[in-house]
């Protein structure tokens, strides 16, 4: 137990797949999981662990923006043993060379947030994804066919903001979308010595107001699914 998760110890797998949203977590779990058990829902962040083809898994939402997932993946690593965090979400993408529903794994997280330096001294703006867990999604993806391009993202600390266009930060490390999460993550696995992944599905693109719909967000949302799980198992 830790103080926003009260599964009891030993009832988090060591690796964990983490949707943003709650009932997304729920989603994947009736969907994809056998023998799950809903292990901690403090705050209605739902965590449940069952197995995917024989591999024990966890599955939990992340809330939004860099405070929440630095909360959830600190304690995760420090408290439960977790070895590998590997995010799925979705991001906005800035320029109209990418179309909804492409799939992007982040390289390198740059943010203006103060995560990293707040929480561990690191005067950073930029992290790259932590250990194994990217290289293996990218070649889980190879194996099922799937188009992944690896990308630099944006990690905001805004979702409305009064300026449009490209934020500077986004501009200096070409960054091809924006989510809010993964800089956070990223800080946390590289200075505990974990693992860790951002998978997107691009949801909309910026300049064009172009979105997937409530009602798509379901389907739109299994490749990427897809490929987690898989890559999970090959952990
Ligand atoms: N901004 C931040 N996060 C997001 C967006 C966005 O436009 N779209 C999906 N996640």
């Amino acid at each position: 137990m830790s103080i926003h998760i009260s599964a009891p110890e030993g009832q988090i797998a060591e690796v964990v797949l983490m949707p943003g949203d709650p009932l997304r977590a729920r989603f994947m779990v009736k969907k994809f999981l056998t023998g799950a058990e809903l292990v901690s829902q403090t705050r209605n962040i739902y965590f449940y662990t069952g197995n995917y083809m024989g591999k024990r898994i966890t599955i939990g939402a992340s809330g939004m923006g860099c405070p929440s997932i630095g909360i959830y993946s600190y304690e995760l690593f420090s408290f439960y043993g977790v070895q590998t965090i590997i995010r799925i979400g979705t991001c906005g993408a800035y320029q109209t060379n990418l179309s909804l529903y492409d799939l992007l794994l982040t390289d390198l997280a740059c943010s203006e947030s103060s995560y990293a330096l707040h929480a561990w001294g690191l005067p950073t703006e930029s992290i790259q994804a932590p250990g194994i867990a990217t290289n293996k999604i990218e070649l889980t993806a190879l194996n099922q066919s799937k188009s992944v391009k690896k990308v630099n993202i944006h990690s905001s600390d805004v979702f409305y903001r009064k300026e449009s266009g490209i934020p500077a930060i986004a501009t200096k490390y070409r960054c091809q979308a924006v989510e809010m999460e993964a800089f956070a993550l990223f800080a946390n696995a590289q200075e505990l010595g974990r693992s860790a992944a951002t998978l997107l599905t691009v949801s909309d693109i910026i300049p064009t107001h172009e979105k997937i719909s409530a009602d798509q967000r379901e389907t739109a949302l299994l490749p990427m699914m897809e490929i987690a799980l898989e890559s999970a198992r090959a952990l």
